[in-house]
């Protein structure tokens, strides 16, 4: 018998591809998440599907922004990090989550935690990171070299600097901290009349645009 590609009874079916589960945690504002929530309402993620956001704090916005999108919502206090540990994994188990977006989270994990979820969390750094988030230096696109700021304060350290470029970095999460490979990162350039509010202002305007990316360049590249 000849195969005619023509022959519709010769088509396989390709089975749906799952939608990329999402898990976004969240500590504060949640201006990230609120992109991420805004973008896949506005069909811009194809394949993924945000299920649950976490937050460490009861009363961070970004608890709000997820629940007025009617996505599941946990408060997970974090008074003994081994326990909060367990119950998030169990709970990211529950709701299968493929990929674990860490957006403005203030809390970090133990080795151990990372190493259960290999290359399924990232997390969003205002600053500049290495190509593979190792490293003290980093050369920017006019090829100065200015230090790599790592830390609760990576805004301020950049004006305290005085460095005149600075940015954001997608970037794997690995047991050191802000240091795993890059996933996406962008400059913005410090203005002179700049505050530690302004640029981080400035730096989110352009992160809410980069987590958008790299979560559909992860569905695109690892969710098959
Ligand atoms: C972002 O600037 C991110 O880089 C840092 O925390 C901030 C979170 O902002 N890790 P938001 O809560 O998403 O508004």
């Amino acid at each position: 018998m000849n195969i005619n590609d023509n022959d519709s009874s010769n088509i396989q079916q390709e089975s749906p591809k799952q939608p990329l589960r999402v898990a976004v945690l969240v500590s504060g504002s949640g201006s990230n998440l609120q992109a991420l929530l805004d973008a896949s309402e506005r069909q811009e993620l194809p394949g993924v599907e945000i299920v649950l956001v976490v937050s460490n704090k009861a009363d961070a916005t970004g608890l709000q922004r997820a629940l007025k999108h009617k996505i599941t919502s946990l408060f997970l206090p974090w008074k003994n990090r081994a326990e909060a540990e367990a119950r998030l994994a169990a709970v990211l188990h529950l709701f299968e989550a493929d990929l674990v977006v860490l957006a403005g989270w203030m809390r970090i994990f133990s080795p151990e935690f990372i190493t259960q979820f290999q290359q399924r969390i990232i997390n969003l750094h205002p600053a500049l990171l290495p190509a593979d988030g190792i490293g003290n230096s980093y050369v920017t696109s006019d090829g100065t070299t200015i230090p790599v700021f790592r830390g609760l304060h990576a805004v301020r350290q950049a004006l305290d600097a005085g460095v005149t470029v600075t940015g954001t970095t997608v970037h794997y999460v690995t047991p050191e901290v802000d240091a795993g490979p890059v996933i996406c990162r962008e400059e913005v350039i410090i203005d002179a009349n700049d505050t530690e509010d302004t640029l981080h202002e400035r730096i989110k305007s352009v992160e809410h645009r980069l987590i958008v990316q790299a979560v559909k360049e992860y569905a695109r590249c690892f969710h098959t």
